[in-house]
């Protein structure tokens, strides 16, 4: 056990990654500190990211089922329907709030020493913060990862925004232009359409979500310009200044030609780079790439002993439950343990409406390793789906065609986000298609279409 002036484990970063790993730590009997320079503690994840993002998603859907129609078409109707973004800021952040505390009282709760401020590296077991120096046996780096700046786009947090000043726009933009047709552009610009503001995404490559399965792809730009999204792809976006009415952007179009785009906002959303300038890495010995990604091993160790790098700052997708389950690890293999993930088997969700949910390979990377076969099945023929008037979308199934065993699930759909989690589960026990479609699935669910697409990978499903 370490003396009273120096910890077991020294967390840099608590956001999903970082606390996850403290709490773990110290419920495994180690000393254990967390540095942040937030006031609240949980991240970009709590304080700017996931969870506003999710409480302005959720009102800004309700509003729209019922200034859309879409409740009257269940009988139901109201008075005047209206919002008060004021109100919709006030339960955002009032959520923020009540969960930032309540990581608080878990550290308290599990003896985590928080400690407040910018941390950097003076040595490979020491870190400074605000001029006081913590020793610690173990550091794990967890310092997340920052919005990427556009060249020729400065940000005033008026109306040239980032993720971050895109969550508290205090009146509804007249237009939005969304620079980046990918997770974050989707989420927050669809709010802000349901909202009433005109959105147009502008987005460098041939499609949105450039990562994810060519089917939801098309199926989600078809679904998003129903929904009056405007999509420009193929463009790539030069420069972005402020004008007297708004902004004004320069757009290089797909024909190679450029062209001008106003609007009243702008939100740049274009992907997010490793925190970890600032941090002085060399002075540790901890290796990183050009990009400030930290070189790890399987156990997250990075090149210098006794440092360890999870989350944003290591290779793979920059999502919050893997940081999650790397803090998990992490601090599991201080503690003497065997921590692993399975970067193979990380769910991934776009929380528009529909939600667009995957795991594993796509159809595309799975044929390039070997034949596969794939079921489909349309919620159109889900009676759950049916009674709530909401059948867009699909349920997709990708398996080895020799084997059966299930190599990726891509769901386009309602409740694509929490169904994922059965095919996440599925994979992790390397799984078949025949094991979903002989699972008994209760009736009337949206589940029932990831069945019957499991179904339709060997023969045939029931329903359509
Ligand atoms: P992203 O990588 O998802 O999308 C950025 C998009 O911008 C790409 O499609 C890219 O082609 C495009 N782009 C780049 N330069 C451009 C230009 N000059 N003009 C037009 N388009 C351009 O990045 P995003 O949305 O900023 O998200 C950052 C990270 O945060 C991602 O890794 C994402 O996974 C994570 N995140 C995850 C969420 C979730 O799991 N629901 C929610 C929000 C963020």
């Amino acid at each position: 056990m370490a003396g009273s002036d120096e910890f077991d484990v020294l967390v840099i970063g608590a956001g999903p990654g970082g606390y996850v790993a403290a709490i773990r730590a110290a419920q495994k009997g180690l000393k254990t500190a967390c540095v942040d320079r937030r006031e609240t503690l949980g991240g970009t994840c709590l304080n700017v990211g996931c969870i506003p993002s999710k409480s302005l998603l959720h009102a800004s859907e309700i509003y729209e089922q019922a200034v859309s129609g879409a409740f009257a078409a269940h009988g139901l109707s109201f008075g005047e329907v209206g919002y008060a973004l004021d109100n919709v800021h006030r339960h955002k952040d009032e959520t923020v709030s009540e969960l930032t505390r309540g990581i608080a009282y878990l550290f308290k709760k599990n003896g985590v020493t928080r400690i407040a401020g910018e941390a950097r590296f003076v040595g490979a077991d020491r870190v400074e913060v605000d001029g006081d120096v913590y020793r610690a046996k173990n550091i794990i780096i967890a310092t997340g990862a920052e919005p990427m700046d556009l060249p020729g786009v400065a940000f005033d947090h008026e109306r040239i925004l980032d993720s971050t000043s895109a969550l508290s726009i205090p009146q509804t933009p007249e237009s939005l232009v969304v620079i980046g047709g990918g997770v974050i552009g989707l989420e927050l610009g669809t709010v802000w359409r349901r909202f009433g503001a005109e959105v147009t995404v502008i987005e460098a490559s041939d499609s949105l979500l450039p990562q994810m399965d060519a089917d939801l792809r098309k199926e989600a730009a078809q679904l998003f310009s129903k929904q009056g999204m405007r999509l420009k792809l193929n463009a790539k976006v030069l420069s972005c200044k402020r004008t007297d009415k708004g902004v004004s952007l320069a757009v290089e179009t797909r024909e190679g030609g450029e062209e001008t785009v106003e609007a009243s906002h702008v939100l740049a959303a274009i992907g997010r780079r490793a925190h970890t300038a600032g941090l002085d890495l060399d002075t540790a010995g901890v290796k990183a790439d050009q990009r400030g990604l930290i070189f790890v091993d399987e156990g997250f160790r990075t090149s210098q002993p006794g440092v360890y790098a999870i989350g944003d700052v290591i290779k793979g997708p920059m999502l919050a439950h893997r940081a999650e389950d790397e803090g998990i690890a992490v601090a599991d293999n201080i503690a003497g343990g065997d921590g692993v993930v399975n970067h193979e088997v990380i769910p991934s969700v776009v929380y528009t409406r529909p939600e667009i949910a995957s795991v594993g390979l796509t159809q595309e990377e799975a044929e390039a390793r070997g034949p596969v076969r794939v079921g489909k099945f349309p919620f159109a023929a889900n009676s759950r789906a049916k009674t709530m008037s909401e059948t867009s979308g699909f349920v997709k199934v990708v398996c080895c065609e020799q084997t059966d065993r299930v190599l990726g699930v891509h769901i386009i759909g309602e409740l694509a986000g929490s169904m994922i989690a059965q095919a996440a589960q599925l994979m992790e026990f390397g799984g078949s298609s025949e094991d979903i479609a002989y699972a008994c699935h209760a009736h009337p669910t949206h589940a029932e279409a990831l069945k019957e697409a499991a179904m339709a990978v060997r023969s045939a499903p029931i329903h359509i």
